[in-house]
């Protein structure tokens, strides 16, 4: 359906209707947040439609989802509470229908200036469940006329039953998250707990009793690096993770990666060979962030590399993507290990023997990538080597 024709008043609440069921039947938050702006712009023949949710403990609003929003770096963006239409929306618990939003003091730029689409009209409603605010739905820009009563009506209900499959998702990711974590803790704990009471045994030599002290060493390490780990993959999934997105140049960015990781090839002996051109188009997004998903990759193509191996990253554009290929010499991965590889905490079987690591590291830089626009595939051939490609967009 076009978001110019005119919608009756029954089609309407017929799709509503459609829409709601088709809600409650997915527990993915990024899918169901696309589906209510995607529908909240069609029944009210609007341009486009954001959501914006609620943090209550921090009295902020959040950016999460919008029809103009064609990759994740949005999300996150901070808008006031104080100074912003929607924060008006939460405090008053109210509708708001606005012609124009230039004659509202309280109007904050902010978001359009990052989506570049100039808000003219708005229509905003309260998430509410359970008797608490959510977020707030907002449709902008009024395709043919004005927003109308009905327009408010049709909105609110379609946020009543937004609100509700939004705090479900939510749940549903937060246990299983938890879930996640307490289940790969109780490996580490496990050695910890073993090792612990086997070195205050009377009987076992000082020789003993070093190692196990090492043991506990290691095993805390891996804690920690879980933990920290773990944490930046939930501040990716909640989608409260605010990228902090510039112009890159990746010839700087894959230099300075490969510099970081100098003293770690050193020890290992390997070789990098960087096969760049002069300069590439820029690419938009966050700095720090894809410089984590490259030290991820060369950490992996060290660790699982052979001894004296060699590390071979190239980059090239391809019509409106960058791609960038991270070669190692290592003993590869079996077909059947490839599929699992992006799970949080897989590893493959036997990888302790090579190098300790916490199964979070690819998982991330599939987080990172895909909020960038981009992709992640792995290639890899058994006792050759595997092969990394990141594609990003290029930017404008
Ligand atoms: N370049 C590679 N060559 C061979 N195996 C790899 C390579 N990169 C990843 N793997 C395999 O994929 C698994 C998952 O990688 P990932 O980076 O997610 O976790 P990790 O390296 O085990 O831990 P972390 O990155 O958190 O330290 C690794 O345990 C390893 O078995
Ligand atoms: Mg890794």
């Amino acid at each position: 359906m076009s978001n110019l024709d005119p919608i009756t008043r029954p089609a309407r609440f017929l799709r509503l209707i459609e829409v709601a069921g088709n809600l409650s039947s997915t527990l993915d938050l990024d899918v169901l947040l696309n589906r209510i702006v995607h529908t909240a712009a069609d029944l009210t023949g609007a341009q486009e439609a954001s959501i914006l949710l609620y943090d209550e403990n921090n009295e902020e609003l959040y950016f999460q989802a919008a029809t103009n929003m064609d990759s994740g770096l949005m999300r996150g963006l901070i808008v006031p509470v104080d100074g912003s239409i929607a924060g008006k929306i939460v405090r008053e618990r109210r509708a708001e229908r606005i012609s124009n939003v230039s004659d509202e003091p309280q109007h904050f730029g902010e978001v359009g200036e990052t989506t570049e689409v100039k808000t003219i009209s708005l229509l905003g409603i309260p998430m509410i469940t359970q008797d608490k605010v959510i977020g707030v739905l907002e449709a902008i820009n009024k395709q043919v006329g004005e927003f109308t009563q009905e327009d408010q009506e049709v909105l609110s209900a379609l946020g009543s039953q937004a609100a509700i499959a939004i705090v479900n998702a939510r749940l549903f990711q937060q246990s299983d998250l938890i879930a996640e974590l307490v289940h790969e803790l109780r490996t580490p704990l496990a050695s910890l707990n073993t090792a612990a009471h086997l070195s205050m045994r009377p009987e076992i030599s000082e020789e003993q009793r070093m190692q196990m002290a090492e043991t506990i060493f290691k095993e805390t390490q891996r804690l920690s690096e879980m933990t920290t780990a773990f944490l930046d993959i939930a501040r990716l999934e909640s989608g409260r993770y605010q990228f902090r997105v510039e112009e890159i140049d990746l010839v700087v960015l894959l230099k300075e990666a490969v510099n970081t990781m100098q003293s770690r090839l050193e020890e290992r002996n390997i070789q990098v060979g960087l096969d760049l051109p002069d300069s590439l188009p820029k690419v938009q997004g966050d700095y720090d962030k894809l410089k984590q998903v490259l030290l991820n990759l060369i950490s992996n193509a060290i660790k699982y590399n052979r001894p004296s191996g060699t590390i071979h990253i190239s980059s090239q554009v391809d019509g409106k993507t960058i791609n960038i290929q991270i070669r190692d010499t290592g003993h590869g991965i079996l077909p059947e290990h490839r599929r699992e590889l992006f799970q949080k905490f897989y590893r493959v079987p036997g990888s302790d023997q090579h190098a300790t690591g916490t199964g979070l590291g690819l998982s991330i830089c599939k987080k990172i990538v895909e909020a960038h626009g981009g992709q992640i595939e792995l290639d890899s051939e058994v006792s050759v080597g595997t092969l990394v490609t990141v594609s990003l967009p290029v930017s404008g």
